[in-house]
């Protein structure tokens, strides 16, 4: 009998959007060029920073690459714990642990609260939203997320959060991820303080805080975070993929209640031992560097010019489309139904987002994500993380793409 794959592994949902991939693929394999503002990363856009590098480099040649200690190497946990200070957020070093990515991060969360066998194991998250949130409680639990739609403005409802924990007694974690993937919408302070209020009335749920592009807010908003009100039920993730575009470094965090720390501590170690400690040390070296957060907004400054291209010349090319400036990240997530149902010059209908991608691509050699991807169709999702060339082109070419359809 041949070897089984596991009903955890086949229970997760391949992408939605492998078509387009598989278009992309092809495109790419004939030597196409094509422009991608699909991928949700900043490199080689924008690099990571040269002390890093350096300090990465020092580390290798200072022969340090061994295990360090499986909550992480206590350089990086001081620098990490003087670094949250700075954001306002009380974290002593037993309260942080060091993973291998912000994603690895969210699922040790996730292994550390959420209890396969109980009643009360689901998670809940709002869409759109970043997919992982999808798949990590399947493998942690078996259970798909409860889906939690956000308004307009793409922001969730504190009396919607309010009437499914009162209802729903499977609930134990909620995920709130701002600045957000894919829309760039932040949540606020006030917005913040009316779900932490809803989350203390129930105090056995867990609030994972995905906070991996913490730095990047735009338009003089503050960084807010509701562990700074609800520090004993909230679990922030981050690390060096977004914040210092070092998504192949692998290096993610979790600051949170001791105890649970402590636990989460013992799962890193069994799962993964530690993270490289070239990393750590490069990672530790930038924060003690950037107490004054100078290279973080240097790069945040660098994003913001190229959210202001990409807007300027999308308005001119996607005329009919619904959209909302981003005001964090690097995403840009317009409703674009105004043009599904229209005609390709071959005949076929533009049904959905993914058939609208697949046109933008196939015609004019644009990648983008349908927003099907996120839970949220007749949306797309542009990556503006790529050089103002690129995003000058591809706006063009959008156009191009968008004037071919006929109503
Ligand atoms: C909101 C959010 N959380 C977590 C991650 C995971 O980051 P990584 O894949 O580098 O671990 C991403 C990556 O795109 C993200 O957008």
């Amino acid at each position: 009998m041949p070897v089984a794959i596991s009903s955890w592994a086949q229970q997760l949902k391949p992408s939605p959007t492998l078509e387009v991939k598989a278009v992309a693929d092809g495109l790419r394999a004939k030597g196409v060029p094509v422009l991608d503002l699909g991928i949700g990363e900043m490199n080689p856009e924008v690099r990571v920073p040269d002390l890093i590098k350096e300090a990465m480099a020092e580390a290798l040649h200072a022969d340090a690459t061994h295990y360090t200690p499986q909550n992480g190497d206590p350089e990086l946990i001081s620098a990490i714990s003087e670094d949250l200070e700075r954001f306002g957020l009380e974290y002593s070093d037993e309260q942080i642990v060091i993973c291998p990515g912000p994603k690895d991060a969210i699922f040790k969360v996730a292994l550390t609260v959420l209890n396969p066998e109980a009643h009360r194991r689901r998670l809940v998250m709002f869409t759109p939203g970043y997919e992982s949130f999808e798949n990590i409680p399947m493998l942690v639990t078996g259970q798909p997320p409860v889906i939690l739609p956000t308004d307009k403005d793409f922001l969730p409802d504190p009396n919607q959060l309010d009437d499914l924990l009162k209802s729903d007694d499977s609930i134990a974690a909620v995920v709130l991820n701002s600045p957000n993937n894919p829309t760039g919408a932040v949540y606020q302070t006030p917005l913040l303080r009316e779900l932490a209020d809803v989350l203390a009335r129930h105090e056995e749920v867990a609030v994972i805080s995905d906070e991996c592009y913490r730095t990047i807010y735009y338009d003089d908003i503050p960084y807010a975070s509701i562990a700074t009100m609800l520090p004993e039920q909230t679990f922030v993730v981050s690390g060096m993929s977004k914040e210092v575009s070092g998504t192949g470094l692998r290096l993610g965090f979790v600051a949170g209640p001791k105890e649970h720390l402590a636990a989460l501590g013992v799962v890193e170690g069994n799962a993964s031992s530690c993270v490289n400690l070239p990393t750590q040390r490069g990672y530790a070296k930038f924060l003690q560097a950037d107490a004054d957060f100078s290279m973080r907004h240097a790069i945040r400054e660098q994003l913001r010019v190229r959210r202001d291209h990409l807007l300027e010349h999308f308005k001119a090319a996607a005329p009919d489309a619904i959209w909302k400036r981003p005001n964090g990240a690097f995403y840009f997530f317009p409703n674009m139904d105004a043009y599904i149902g229209r005609k390709a010059p071959d005949g076929r209908v533009i049904k959905d987002d993914i058939d609208l991608a697949k046109h933008i691509l196939e015609s004019r050699h644009v990648v983008v994500t349908p927003g099907t991807m996120f839970q949220r169709p007749g949306h797309v999702r542009f990556a503006f993380a790529k050089s103002l060339d690129i995003i000058e082109e591809a706006m063009k070419n959008l156009g191009e793409a968008l004037a071919q359809l006929e109503t």
